[in-house]
């Protein structure tokens, strides 16, 4: 680098910008549920991503311009966490990592005197204490900003601006993270319930079970309504500010008026002609539902009621989609009731429900008595579990 000003002013950080990151593409990696990659990729060609480069598990790695942070960010339903990758190599020793490290343009995503904090992990690697990665890769950053005396750099157990380190077979690969709080995090349903689904695992679902296609949408163990609420309010936000920050608000390249520009572009989600209703047992779920419908503007789209799933009756005029998360035995109350009330449920289904498909989260070893179609086995919270499809005959 060519220094010409001792400090690192705002002009001279913007000239840098301008020239190594604004005009430029970078590569990305989208993280997600393992085993809802195609899903994720799926939701990231709708969005226009450009060129997905490669599927591999547990996200999609993709490039193009620092727009698509905001794009995805805001649009993606089932995506983890969206990283910009800042280098990759290989690093088998300390002092290595701490020059290899110096090398590295830090300022174009951390900025002028930057707080950050380290997400260090290490698999299959000759480096593989997290600490002992942090403070050498810290110790070359602190380095490399000695070059300009104006700069204080204040490294944080937490912050919203994380530098992810990731050792795997002695390379490491460097990213900024673009999300802050995991983006399964929409911010607009703070009243939960016991055991609910992740929204991310819901919307990649919603997805696999081609949910849109169906006029109705049920689901009779709702508890705070996660399927229903991802089938309504689908893409295009929450923005930030609205009810959730991310973290690339606080990298060195964000600008307000880019996010705004991106913002507007987003296309206003299509009308929602699809019926959706939710049931539960529990009064506290029901009344959890309701009123995180009435928070995320959607209460006039989704009917929760208190109802018992066993006893669910069919008042739909043609057939839909049932598809539920109902209570496991090793997770709530024991095997036996959960499985009772079950084959309870489907006895109800294939009784009064010709025609319908259902889509249900059960345990792994979960053998079903009808003709399934498909099955997706999934971890749901360090859980094995797998969803089923099946359709009633009509
Ligand atoms: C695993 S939780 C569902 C969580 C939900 N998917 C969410 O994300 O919040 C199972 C729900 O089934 C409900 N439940 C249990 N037995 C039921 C029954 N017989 N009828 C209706 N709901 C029932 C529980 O009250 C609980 O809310």
């Amino acid at each position: 680098m060519t220094l010409t000003e001792t400090g690192l002013s705002e002009r001279a950080l913007e000239r840098r910008l301008k020239r190594h990151m604004r005009k430029e593409n970078h590569t990305f990696f989208v993280s997600c549920p393992p085993g809802f990659e195609s899903f994720l990729e799926t939701e990231l060609r709708r969005i226009g991503a450009p060129g997905v480069t490669e599927n591999i598990k547990g996200g999609i790695t993709f490039s193009g311009s620092l727009d698509w942070i905001y794009k995805v960010n805001l649009q993606s339903a089932v995506a983890g966490r969206m990283l910009l990758r800042i280098g990759t190599f290989t690093c088998k020793s300390y002092p290595e990592l701490f020059s290899k490290s110096q090398r590295l343009d830090w300022e174009l995503v951390l900025g002028r005197n930057p707080t950050f904090s380290f997400n260090v992990s290490a698999t299959e690697s000759r480096l593989h204490h997290t600490d002992n990665i942090a403070k050498a890769m810290g110790d070359g950053i602190l380095d490399y900003y000695s070059q300009w005396p104006d700069q204080k750099i204040e490294i944080a157990d937490k912050s919203d601006l994380t530098v992810f380190v990731r050792f795997q077979d002695d390379v490491c690969t460097v990213s900024l993270d673009t999300t802050g709080e995991h983006l399964h995090k929409r911010g607009y349903k703070p009243f939960s319930v016991e055991a609910p689904l992740r929204e991310n695992l819901a919307a990649g679902l919603l997805i696999w079970a081609e949910a849109e296609k169906f006029p109705v949408i049920v689901d009779p163990f709702c508890g705070s309504g996660t399927f229903l609420f991802e089938s309504v309010r689908k893409t295009s936000g929450p923005f930030p500010g609205e009810n959730r920050t991310y973290g690339f608000e606080k990298a060195a390249f964000f600008r307000d008026a880019d996010l705004k520009r991106i913002q507007k572009s987003i296309p206003k989600p299509e009308e929602v002609t699809q019926v959706a209703y939710g049931s539960d047992v529990a009064a506290k779920a029901i009344d959890a539902a309701r009123k995180n419908a009435a928070q995320a503007k959607v209460d006039t789209r989704i009917r929760f009621e208190l109802a018992d799933a066993v006893e669910l009756k069919n008042s739909w005029p043609s057939p839909g989609l049932i598809i539920s998360n109902p209570p496991y035995g090793k997770r709530i109350g024991p095997v036996s009731d959960a499985e009772a009330v079950l084959g309870r449920f489907f006895h109800r289904l294939y009784t009064d429900f010709p025609g319908w498909t259902w889509c249900i989260v059960v345990p792994e070893e979960t053998r079903f008595p009808w003709k399934t179609l498909r099955e997706l086995k999934f971890n749901n919270g360090g859980l094995w579990v797998k969803a089923v499809i099946g359709k009633i005959p009509g």
